[in-house]
């Protein structure tokens, strides 16, 4: 049993601003937790105050109900991996996962039980005599898991443990850190910059940014209903496409596009006549006789084409010619004359269309998000 809170928790650095301000969340027994955000967001801060690297400026963290704010680091019963897996070079695979069982002066007999066991799931049983250079990435950092499994932790605590390792072998590691995860069922706080990864392994996320927690809920939770236009473009690949817009009379929403109704599920009384913001992301555009009915279409120019086998994403540019479409003018770049917006679209992959060719496109409005566009805050639907 092992559950986290951490409250109202912040970090200031001597002569410096506020690395962690205010964060408060509940990590519960055996969750896989993430913790994502840009660099410098203060995610290995708060992972090193959790395992007691770092003092807490203020706030309380507590492990099944005790404040181990005072506690030493030996006595949290944590285990952490980090970035650089931290091997000893001079130290055997078999030797780097013992050292933290004979630090514990545990038997001999127990050690080398627990080694081969940590070996046999992590398959490193081919592997043990050698010394971490002659091993590969993944080989290290599954040597770096093993050490931190061996001690049989309440807590794991993983920091970027897989930005050292190329893409393909980063997907493997992903699936097998979940895996083993689920199969040992220790509560996990895992750092990530990475969306994806926080996407595909989190149970929960929580979204940092300076050093403040945005968001905090299930990766479709964050994906689906973003708190936040920070939240709405940090979540999904490729990112959320960001226009600005009015809304009119008869709750009109004018994009550069063309009008589209705003559907009734939002707080109609609150958008009024506002500027707002509206979030569109990439899969949510149609061809327009695949799209839900009565999904506004468009005229756009295909600016760049990527396909990537499985899917196509064309970056295009709305041209306001369907009947309806109205010119906004501050998106229209003077020397061109073209609206100065690019959308990011999912198309199907087979589509034989390139740069310079014209298409007609359609959104699905019933998946528009909507931001106010001087706070970036989210007017979420009704439902
Ligand atoms: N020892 C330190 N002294 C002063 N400032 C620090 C110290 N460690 C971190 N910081 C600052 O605290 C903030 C958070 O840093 P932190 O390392 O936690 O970010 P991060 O989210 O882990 O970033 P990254 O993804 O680059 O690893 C940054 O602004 C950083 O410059
Ligand atoms: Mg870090």
């Amino acid at each position: 049993m092992a559950e986290i809170v951490i409250d109202h928790v912040s970090k200031r650095f001597a002569g410096g601003g506020w690395a962690v301000r205010k964060v408060t969340f509940t990590v519960k027994d055996g969750e896989f937790f993430i913790l994502v955000g840009p660099s410098g967001c203060g995610k290995s801060t708060l992972l090193h105050m959790i395992v007691g690297l770092e003092d807490i400026t203020e706030g309380e963290i507590r492990l099944d109900g005790q404040r181990i704010n005072e506690l030493d680091p030996k006595d949290r019963n944590m285990a952490m991996v980090f970035q650089s897996y931290a091997l000893y070079p001079h130290m055997t695979v078999r030797e780097n996962i013992a050292f933290p069982l004979r630090l514990a002066k545990l038997p001999r007999s127990e050690i080398k039980r627990r080694v081969d066991e940590a070996a046999g799931i992590l398959q490193l049983g081919a592997l043990l005599d050698r010394k971490p250079s002659d091993l590969s990435g993944g080989q290290r950092q599954r040597v770096a898991m093993g050490r931190a499994i061996v001690r049989r932790p309440q807590v794991f605590l993983l920091d970027e443990p897989l930005s050292n390792l190329d893409a393909r072998l980063r997907v493997q590691m992903r699936t097998e850190i979940a895996a083993l995860q689920r199969r040992l069922g220790i509560t996990t706080i895992y750092v990530t910059h990475d969306q994806t990864e926080a996407m595909v392994l989190g149970d929960r996320v929580a979204l940092l940014r300076s050093g403040e927690v945005q968001q905090i809920g299930t990766p479709k939770q964050l994906y689906e209903t973003p708190r936040n236009e920070f939240v709405a473009g940090f979540i999904g690949s490729p990112a959320m496409n960001f226009l600005h817009a009015e809304i009119g009379d008869d709750n009109l929403l004018l994009l550069p596009m063309g009008p589209c109704p705003l559907p009734a599920s939002f707080p109609l009384d609150r958008l009024d006549h506002r500027n707002v913001v509206v979030g569109i992301r990439p899969e949510h555009f149609h061809l327009p006789g695949a799209a839900p009915p009565a999904s506004p279409v468009f005229s756009a120019e295909i600016i760049l084409a990527e396909w990537l086998g499985a899917d196509l994403y064309l970056h295009v540019q709305p041209v306001p010619s369907h009947p309806g479409a109205r010119e906004a003018p501050l998106l229209i770049e003077p020397e061109t004359g073209k609206p100065g917006v690019v959308l990011i679209v999912r198309v199907p992959p087979d589509l034989r269309l390139g740069r310079g060719d014209r298409m007609e496109l359609a959104y699905d409005a019933a998946k528009i998000h909507l931001f106010d566009a001087d706070t970036g805050e989210s007017f979420l639907r009704n439902h």
